[in-house]
């Protein structure tokens, strides 16, 4: 049976009472595993001390580090938004912050034990094309002041077309910014009226004509299904209108529906979104146009040219996952500055307050920002390792993962029980100590991957669709 749904919907590409039926049993609520253990087991207990003891322990010989900035600050607030940010329309609050996240970065270097080198940084917002051209530039000396830049570092920002100018993307691109990623959404009229985000065509292009004469190496577009009045064809409209701007990365996000933590996406009128059905169509049909345009999958929600960096490192196993996404950037640490932004140590991960005024408020007590975090156990190691293979390969070989963290493969004993219907319907095989997903598994893997979870209770927490 497991074969004969995949033959139908390879055939037909129009998902029948099965697909509802694993839409219903896979589709639902699971986490997008950016981190395992995901930030929802992120608690209080570990504070400033502590990531300062950690952030003493780092050595400049274990390699080159990553850094995340967060601007969270927005020109508009785009009803669909699931980011932390907030509309400005004073230059006071973002000179302020961007004062603060200078004495942040002399902070954090001041308490590491060495001066290390960083390979990565990601400005991450909110929109990062906020701040004025000389505040980003000054972010980006005192970095380079407080921290060696490695030759060849990727530095990215985020970015929201509409607000772009030729002077910022100047001022970013001496800082070393070789790298950015636009937000699109939908190219559909209709669609950005419903979500409050009107970005005519031309903006897009012209976003990225500056960028690119700026010599921004690599550019990804940001488009997302499941957006109210979203159709099929309009959704294979986008991808050929982004693909005629010649991104080199595309990511596709569902929308994430959360009106219970994000109080403005109750703008979005619930009887226009697409229901279960047609987000399944959506995802699987653009997935299917972007592979027969020669594009590469790359994981859940990434879409790369051939050539891509990130698909080569997908080809060879070297693909990672964090919390911006997918990835090439394989240090071990990043360390995270600003509001709400999040941290990777070797010993677990650290939150810093997501609101300006607490983040602030530490800050002016000489504090690190954290707020919150999670210390990471061997067998929170272990299962990490398993999850963000299968998130980026899409397969997982459990004896080798084992060998890796000298664990027993019977500890997985469960979790692999729990694969069983999954393989029943033709989502998940099962080869000795290989676990895949089939490719029509690929659309469920947050759920495949759910099985190895051991801090899930089902049921228990709220996460946007899976689907
Ligand atoms: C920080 S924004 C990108 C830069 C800039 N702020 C902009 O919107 O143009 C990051 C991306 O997150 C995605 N996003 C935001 N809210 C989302 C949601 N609720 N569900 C899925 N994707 C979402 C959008 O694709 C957006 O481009
Ligand atoms: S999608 Fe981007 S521009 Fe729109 S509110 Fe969110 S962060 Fe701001």
């Amino acid at each position: 049976m497991a074969t004969q749904i995949a033959e139908m919907v390879e055939a037909s590409r129009i998902p029948g009472d099965s697909i509802d039926r694993l839409i219903t049993a896979y589709g639902g609520r699971a986490p997008r595993y950016t981190s395992y253990p995901t930030a929802i087991q992120f608690t209080p207990d570990v504070a400033a001390r502590q990531y300062g003891a950690w952030l003493r322990g780092l050595k400049r010989e274990s390699g080159s580090i990553s850094a995340y900035l967060h601007v969270p600050f927005c020109d508009r607030m785009c009803w669909y938004c699931g980011c932390n940010t907030a509309v400005v329309n004073r230059r006071g609050p973002i000179e302020d912050y961007v004062a603060r996240l200078l004495g942040e970065i002399d902070l954090v270097a001041a308490t590491l034990g060495e001066r290390l080198e960083i390979g990565n940084i990601h400005f991450g917002g909110g929109t990062p094309n906020m701040l004025a051209p000389d505040e980003i530039g000054a972010i980006l000396a005192r970095l380079a002041q407080r921290f060696d830049i490695a030759p060849g570092a990727e530095i990215a920002a985020e970015i929201d077309p509409c607000t772009l100018t030729e002077d910022w993307v100047r001022a970013a691109a001496a800082g070393g910014m070789n790298r950015a990623s636009l937000g699109v959404q939908d190219f559909d009229p209709a669609v950005q009226q419903a979500i409050n985000r009107i970005q005519p065509y031309e903006m897009t292009a012209r976003a990225v004509g500056l960028l690119r004469s700026a010599g921004a190496g690599s550019i990804n577009m940001d488009l997302i299904y499941g957006l109210p009045r979203q159709t099929l064809e309009g959704l294979e409209k986008n991808i050929d209108m982004a693909l005629a701007l010649e991104p080199d990365r595309l990511s596709l996000f569902g929308y994430a529906h959360v009106p219970w933590m994000k109080a403005h996406q109750k703008l979005i009128r619930e009887d226009e979104l697409p229901d279960a059905r047609l987000r399944y169509q959506m995802q699987r049909r653009a997935a299917d146009l972007l592979e027969e345009r020669g594009w590469r999958r790359l994981g859940l929600d990434h879409f790369a040219r051939p050539d891509d960096g990130l698909a080569a490192a997908a080809a060879e196993g070297r693909m990672r996952r964090n919390f911006q996404g997918y990835t090439t950037d394989a240090a071990p640490v990043l360390i995270g500055f600003g509001a709400s932004s999040i941290g990777r140590m070797p010993q677990g991960y650290v939150q810093n307050a997501s609101a300006v005024p607490q983040w602030r408020e530490k800050l002016d007590r000489g504090e690190l920002p954290v707020a919150r975090g999670v210390e990471m156990t061997a067998a929170d190691r272990f299962r990490a390792e398993i999850i963000e293979r299968l998130m980026c390969d899409f397969a997982v070989d459990l004896a080798e993962v084992c060998a890796n963290h000298d664990r027993p493969l019977s500890e997985l004993d469960d979790s692999v029980a729990r694969l069983a219907p999954m393989q029943e319907d033709g989502i998940a095989e099962v080869e000795g100590t290989r676990v895949a997903a089939t490719r029509l598994g690929r659309d469920f893997i947050r759920s495949i991957c759910a099985a190895f979870d051991a801090h899930l209770e089902h049921g228990a927490v709220r996460h946007s669709a899976s689907i």
